[in-house]
């Protein structure tokens, strides 16, 4: 028998159709436009919230009021486009992580991501057994088995409660990154070898709550085959984002776009983001000279990272995303996945899930025939 549907992940009593998540891009990357796109096709579309604000006018002065403002609009906007499944990505470093995470909650979104740190302390208002109706799905992103065991075990004693499912990133993501520059080219922190140590590490607690946990993978997948190849490993769903930007209806601007074109595999660089986290990104004369230590001198007006030091930090990182996203790479750059340079035109969402979907179908079905 032929298959003709990919499966649907299930998160708790939410069902995907198309069991792919676009992931967060911050600062302007994954909007409303592409994030309404995808759940459109039966995915889930997922609007980046760090930097979200950088339209609003009175970003500069009130940092906090136009990320809460512009998070409001885009998801209004979401909702107005689609009737497809909707969450945010809200990185743990922002200082307005919990703000942001409260928006989310009254605007009910389906679900909320968050990664660039460990989602430990301030989730009360998440958790369902807490005052508040239609909570939102809740998935932290990983880079380790080890990270999702200390995000489980803290929330089983301080919320009696575990996440919905968890996405574990792999070292080839685009963005920053949970590992130390020696750790991801090393053979132990492949996704193939942490996926299945994540899924053994979650399943004691899926027992103790009675509740299944999806493991969604992360990081360089390009291709239908490529989920089908997670899916035999075990897990439920993926999670993509370099893909995504080289399509018409993601939020940056063609020249951004057009980084991921025109860039080769050499381009693929590993930076120190003054984050504090190696990040992946593609290489362009604003990188080479940063490298070279040319300080870029910045007053820092956002304080957005608790993990910037930003008297030291070479850098404005928000400052620089920004300027890429507006396609001004004289002062900025693209962040990217390891795969990028395979991308060689831009198509549309529905395309792009159309030749995976084939893809996928096609690599199962030569699978089971022999
Ligand atoms: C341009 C860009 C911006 C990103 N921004 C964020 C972000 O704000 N928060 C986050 O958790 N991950 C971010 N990521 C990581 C993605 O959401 C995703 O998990 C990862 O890139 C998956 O790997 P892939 O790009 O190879 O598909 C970003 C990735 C890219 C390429």
């Amino acid at each position: 028998m032929k298959l003709d549907k990919m499966p649907v992940l299930k998160i708790g009593n939410l069902t995907v159709d198309i069991p792919i998540i676009q992931g967060g891009m911050a600062v302007g990357i994954s909007l409303a436009g592409l994030a309404s796109a995808v759940a459109s096709t039966g995915g889930v579309g997922v609007i980046g919230t760090a930097g979200i604000g950088m339209m609003e006018p009175d970003f500069d002065s009130h940092y906090k009021k136009a990320n809460q403002k512009a998070l409001r609009k885009e998801l209004k906007k979401a909702r107005e486009a689609t009737d497809g499944i909707i969450g945010v990505n809200i990185m743990v470093a922002l200082t307005d992580f919990i703000e942001m995470l409260n928006i989310a909650v009254e605007e009910r979104v389906d679900l909320v991501l968050m990664g660039a740190g460990l989602p430990l302390k301030g989730m009360e208002g998440l958790i369902p057994a807490y005052p508040g109706e239609n909570k939102p799905k809740i998935i932290p992103i990983v880079s380790s088995a080890r990270a999702a065991r200390l995000i489980f075990t803290h929330w089983q004693k301080s919320y009696h409660y575990i996440p919905d499912a968890i996405v574990l990133e792999g070292p080839l993501a685009g963005g920053h990154l949970g590992f130390k520059r020696e750790q991801i080219y090393n053979s132990d922190f492949t996704l193939e070898k942490m996926l299945p140590e994540t899924i053994s590490v979650i399943k004691p607690f899926e027992e103790i709550f009675k509740k299944k946990v999806p493991v969604i993978v992360a990081g360089g997948i390009y291709s239908g085959g490529d989920i089908f190849h997670f899916f035999q490993l075990g897990a439920q769903g993926v999670q993509m984002a370099t893909r995504f930007v080289a399509t018409e209806e993601c939020d940056a601007s063609e020249e951004f776009k057009q980084t991921y074109i025109n860039c080769k595999k050499e381009d693929m660089i590993i930076i120190d983001s003054p984050v504090g986290l190696p990040g992946r990104a593609i290489k362009n004369e604003f990188l080479e000279d940063v490298f070279l230590g040319n300080r870029k001198p910045f007053k820092c007006s956002w304080k957005c990272l608790k993990t910037c030091d930003f008297k030291r930090a070479p850098y404005c990182i928000a400052s620089a995303l920004t300027h890429a996203q507006r396609g001004y790479f004289k002062e900025g750059f693209a962040f990217a996945g390891a795969n990028a340079y395979r991308i060689k035109k831009v198509i549309t969402v529905n395309e792009l899930m159309a030749t995976l979907k084939n893809e996928y179908l096609h690599a199962a079905n030569k699978f089971y025939c022999y």
